[in-house]
């Protein structure tokens, strides 16, 4: 894999300020996922996200043993990076993922999603994100307890709370995860942590609010995005609705 250039190294780093900024300033940020797109003709699809608001894209990335299906590694990851001028999240839903997250930093994602469930060495393995210069969020599947992760709040940058079981898109949303979030918020209130806080899986019009309320920020939104004839309008109504709840 080739190291991205300066050039978009900061480009990268403003898209991601930009992001950081309509957080703070308006609330929440709806991540569009891009499971169920169209990807016979991806670069298209990457288009029509960002000149529908998306303000970054969330990528899946299944090896079909984490999770029982398979979707696409590093040769896609780069054909998105070169299509799209947001944020990237890369959501490794894979076995060992220490092994590859050099491939995805290297082609300039800002954010490398690792699921708790995954790693020998958590703080080795988000420490080694951070160094090659991209955010590193822990994810954490909706049977895998809170505990498991607050020992590592102060070595991620954000947290990923798994609303369904991760796998397919366009599943019912796990109420428990909302539990989870509110936790996750408290904690961050009391240790004055600067992690994210992200909630994966089930997102909907009827579903947003709550998770926002109990404390989501980055909210990824797989099917009520694609699923849409019109993606702008169903990523300003989800983020109405979330920053109307917060
Ligand atoms: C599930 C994935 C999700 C998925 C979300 O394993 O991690 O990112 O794309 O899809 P929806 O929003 O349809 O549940
Ligand atoms: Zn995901």
């Amino acid at each position: 894999m080739t190291s991205p250039t300066s050039a978009t190294d900061s480009a990268a780093d403003a898209a991601l300020a930009r992001m950081t900024s309509i957080l703070e300033s308006h609330g929440p940020v709806v991540l569009p996922a891009l499971l169920l797109c169209d990807f016979g003709h991806l670069t298209r699809e990457v288009e029509r996200l960002e000149s529908a608001g998306a303000e970054a894209l969330h990528l899946d990335v299944m090896d079909g043993r984490f999770v029982p299906q398979l979707t696409y590694g590093p040769i896609v990851v780069r054909a998105i990076r070169e299509a799209a001028r947001v944020p990237l999240e890369v959501h490794l839903m894979i076995e060992q993922p220490e092994r590859s997250i050099e491939d995805y930093c290297r082609l300039g994602v800002e954010i490398v999603t690792v699921h708790v469930e995954t790693l020998a060495d958590p703080r080795r393995t988000l420490a080694s994100i951070r160094g090659l210069g991209a955010r590193a969020h822990l994810a954490l599947n909706p049977g895998t307890p809170v505990d498991r992760v607050e020992p590592l709040l102060d070595a991620c940058d954000g947290v990923l709370v798994m609303s369904v079981q991760p796998g397919h898109g366009g599943q019912r949303f796990e109420p428990p995860a909302l539990d989870k979030l509110a936790r996750l918020a408290a904690v961050r209130r009391e240790t004055g942590g600067r992690f994210r806080l992200g909630v994966d899986g089930g997102i909907s019009t009827d579903t947003i609010a709550a998770a926002a309320s109990a404390g989501a920020e980055l909210i990824v939104a797989g099917s009520a995005v694609i699923r849409s004839p019109d993606y702008a309008r169903a990523i300003s109504d989800l983020e109405s609705l979330a920053r109307g709840a917060t």
